[in-house]
């Protein structure tokens, strides 16, 4: 029966992973999955997790099975993360949210209800984007939309051919939007054009879903939330996925939650029904200790501090190494201006190389990065940075 299965190709950024490992080279570069490296290269499990983790293991009495949503509290404080303690959605329990498998698990269970629950067959999607993106919503039978989001000649967003695209979205379309730090490009709008958006949405009908994965790792936890608090403010209705794999290091501990908000709690309510069917019938009930690290973390002013501390240093180094890789880039001698990578949010930058390019960083330098020319910053390290900036120009 299998004999006639067709292999796979493999995953362009998780594929990419595996091909690095077994890169037998030295020196070796790895800029293509998004993961955090501290200036020793390393990815290191964050202090306030650590402690968190430890007062888990001493406390924690049952491994009886968590509830359909996950753990009750990380719901509760995700909402918080995600629209502000103060936020009038939470007080008027407007919004539900369930633990998932990391911000990918959290999609997959957005596109289930959209499939399931909405009469909603289009989905808009920028482009580029996230390739996994894509492939959840083909995976439920959506039709895919793109809408521009990058100039690739003045390395900036495509804000008229973004509106232009998006003006076609129908009434009941979703949109799929990048909360903050846009994945690869690392170019996210500025809040007049978040508000610009919003009023489009509103006028248009649309289903916003955000894919928030990297809040805290742009300009600061509120900060990197006003699209999303700006789109929640004017909003009957929209869809959250978060993820808490980079801003608290937990990546192999797959943490993520779904939040929906709905006209009022009633629907929420009943929605939220909806949720709890489609995971029932996935993974029946999610495992606990990264849901719980983060409720630690978040509900202890000590903890939460001292988190919020090191996310700040994160991205101040990933800021410091965006600058240096600019002014190393020219030392060695490149022609074009790379200025723009200083102007990017969060662990990615869309550095312009090409395929051709990036495959010959692989080839000739074992260099690794995703074909689209999208380097991860956060991978660049004083150690790296001299032998990859020598290495980019060879190829340029
Ligand atoms: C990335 O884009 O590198 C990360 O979101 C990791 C992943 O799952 O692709």
């Amino acid at each position: 029966m299998f004999e006639n299965i067709k292999a796979a190709p493999a995953d362009p950024i998780l594929g990419l992973g595996e091909a690095f490992k077994a890169e037998t080279r030295s020196p070796k570069v790895n800029l293509g999955i998004g993961v955090y490296k501290d200036a020793q290269g390393n990815t290191p499990i964050m202090k306030a997790v650590k402690e968190a983790e430890s007062r888990l293991l001493a406390q924690e009495s049952t491994k009886n099975y968590l509830g359909i949503d996950g753990v009750q509290e990380f719901n509760a404080l995700t909402q918080e993360l995600l629209f502000g303690a103060d936020s009038e959605i939470i007080a008027q329990k407007r919004a539900k949210t369930v633990q998932s498998l990391g911000g990918t698990g959290a999609l997959r269970i957005a596109a289930e209800f959209i499939k399931r629950q909405t009469k909603a067959q289009n989905v808009w999607i920028s482009a580029p984007t996230w390739p996994n993106h894509n492939a959840i919503f083909n995976a439920v039978g959506m039709t895919i939309r793109d809408y521009r989001w990058y100039d690739a000649e003045k390395k900036a967003l495509d804000w008229d051919n973004l509106i232009a695209d998006l003006s076609n979205a129908s009434e009941g379309d979703v949109v799929l939007l990048h909360g903050c730090c846009h994945n690869p490009t690392g170019i996210d709008p500025t809040p007049e054009q978040w508000q610009a958006l919003a009023d489009l949405s509103v006028k248009n009908g649309w289903l916003p879903l955000f894919d928030f994965a990297y809040q805290g790792l742009g300009n600061g936890l509120d900060e990197d939330a006003v699209g999303l608090r700006t789109f929640a403010k004017c909003h009957k209705e929209l869809l959250v996925s978060s993820s808490y794999s980079k801003n608290f290091g937990l990546y192999n501990e797959r943490v993520g939650a779904f939040t929906l908000v709905a006209e009022n709690a009633e629907v929420a309510a009943v929605a939220l029904t909806q949720v709890k069917t489609i995971i029932r019938t996935i993974y029946s009930n999610p495992a606990s200790h990264g849901a719980a690290t983060v409720a630690t973390v978040l509900s202890d002013a000590k903890l939460r501090a001292e988190w919020d501390a090191e996310l700040t240093e994160m991205r101040n180094r990933i800021k410091q190494m965006r600058g240096k890789f600019v002014e190393l880039l020219k030392e060695f001698g490149a022609q074009q201006n790379f200025n723009f990578i200083t102007e990017q949010n969060g662990m990615f930058s869309f550095s312009g190389l090409t395929a051709e390019q990036v495959d010959r960083l692989k080839d000739e330098f074992a260099i690794y990065a995703v074909r689209s020319g999208r380097i991860n910053v956060a991978g660049i390290t004083e150690d790296n940075i001299r032998y990859l900036c020598e290495s980019i120009v060879k190829v340029l």
